[in-house]
């Protein structure tokens, strides 16, 4: 399995042209990612941590252009990484807004942290699941049906935020505590340096 580098992540965010929010978004939903992956890889000792750390990175990789294209940016997104020779990255980013599969089960796979962990970030500050899902409804919510569909995904995120706080010892309205502030972060100032 190929998986681009932390630098190799951040030259990308460059050459695309990543909005400043966007990559700083980015930064924060891989280090929610990685801090629950942190407490949570005991228990599921199959999760690949590179590859939950490249796809949190790059989740949003085609959202700036997306925003003149209108294009669906968790697809295009996968598209470009599969197209770049990163299919299972590509494939856990299209599923960062929505998920293949939504299951119940004891089984825990990489794109439900990054799903999870995108649903935790707006903009950059870290968020409740319901402030964030608020936030969803609240731009996105345009029709009924949308509406609909948003109120769903939230119940579903929720059902997996529980199973994902199962395992860990702290409640999920922790998380912001547990992190440094994202100046301090490691993650942050190498980025800020590669720039
Ligand atoms: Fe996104």
């Amino acid at each position: 399995m190929k998986i681009p580098s932390k630098e190799q992540c951040y030259q990308l965010i460059h050459e695309t042209g990543m909005m400043d929010h966007i990559a700083v978004h980015s930064i924060q939903v891989c280090r929610v990612a990685m801090l629950i992956t942190e407490k949570i890889v005991s228990f599921f000792p199959e999760l690949n941590q590179d590859l939950i750390n490249a796809s949190a990175l790059l989740h949003d990789i085609t959202k700036t252009k997306s925003l003149e294209t209108g294009e669906k940016h968790a697809q295009s997104g996968e598209l470009l990484l599969t197209d770049m020779g990163y299919p299972e990255v590509g494939y856990i980013v299209g599923q960062h807004v929505r998920l293949a599969r939504y299951q119940n089960s004891d089984d825990l796979v990489e794109a439900e942290i990054v799903n999870y962990a995108d649903k935790r970030v707006t903009h950059d500050k870290i968020t409740s699941l319901s402030k964030r899902m608020d936030y969803i409804m609240d731009i996105y919510g345009k029709t009924p049906e949308h509406k609909m569909r948003i109120k769903e995904l939230g119940k579903r995120t929720k059902k997996l935020e529980d199973k994902i706080f199962e395992h860990i010892r702290f409640s999920p309205d922790k998380i912001d505590d547990l992190l440094e502030p994202i100046e301090n972060s490691d993650l942050y100032i190498s980025f800020m340096k590669h720039i």
